[in-house]
C-alpha cells in the first residue's frame, strides 16, 4: 500500500512516533505546518472551537497514494486547527483508505480521534485504524511496540 503520513507535531512527539511508523512501512510524510504559532491558552481554545488556522504548502492532493495516515496531538481533546485546515485542503479523497495517529499528555481520546475519522469519511475515505499513544505510553517506551504492531497493517 503506497502510503502518505501527514503529520503536525507541535513538540516534538508525535513526530518521534511518526517517523518510526515511516521507518516501519517506508511510507512518504508531509508536514502540515501553521503559518503562526499561537499563545498556549489560544491553542487551547481553537482546538476546542475547532476552529482552522492556514497552513504552509504541504501535499494535499493525495492522487498517487492508496492511503492516508494523519498524525496529531491532542489539544484541549481535540485534533489541533492546522490539521483541521489539512483536511479541507486534501484532495483526490475519494475511495482512499486511511488511519489517524494521535498523542497525548494525558489520556482520553475518544472525542479527537471521532472529530479526524468523521472529517476524513466525509471526504469519500475509507478507516483503516487508530493509534493513540498517551502520556504513559510515551513516559514508558511502550509506544514503540505499540507503533511496529500498528505499522502492519500498511505492510501489505
Ligand atoms: C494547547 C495544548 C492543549 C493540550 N491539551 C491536551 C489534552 O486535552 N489532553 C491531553 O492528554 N494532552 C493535552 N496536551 C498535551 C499534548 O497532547 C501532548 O503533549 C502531545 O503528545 C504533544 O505532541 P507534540 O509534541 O507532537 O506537539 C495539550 C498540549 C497543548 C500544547
Amino acid at each position: 500500500m503506497k502510503t502518505l503520513i501527514a503529520c503536525y507535531s507541535h513538540t516534538g512527539k508525535t513526530l518521534t512516533v511518526s517517523e518510526k511508523l515511516q521507518e516501519q512501512i517506508k511510507a512518504d510524510m508531509t508536514r502540515i505546518e501553521p503559518v503562526k504559532d499561537r499563545w498556549y491558552v489560544i491553542k487551547a481554545i481553537h482546538a476546542y472551537l475547532e476552529k482552522k488556522w492556514p497552513i504552509k504548502p504541504c501535499i494535499t492532493d493525495i492522487d498517487d497514494y492508496d492511503c492516508l495516515i494523519v498524525c496529531s496531538p491532542i489539544w484541549a481533546g481535540r485534533t489541533t486547527p492546522g490539521v483541521i485546515q489539512y483536511l479541507e485542503e486534501l484532495e483526490n479523497t475519494s475511495g482512499k483508505k486511511f488511519a489517524v495517529l494521535v498523542t497525548m499528555g494525558g489520556d482520553g481520546s475518544e472525542l479527537a480521534t471521532i472529530q479526524l475519522r468523521n472529517g476524513l469519511e466525509a471526504k469519500g475515505m475509507e478507516f483503516v485504524d487508530k493509534l493513540v499513544i498517551n502520556g504513559s505510553a510515551q513516559k514508558s517506551g511502550e509506544w514503540e511496540a505499540i507503533t511496529k504492531n500498528f505499522a502492519q497493517k500498511f505492510m501489505e
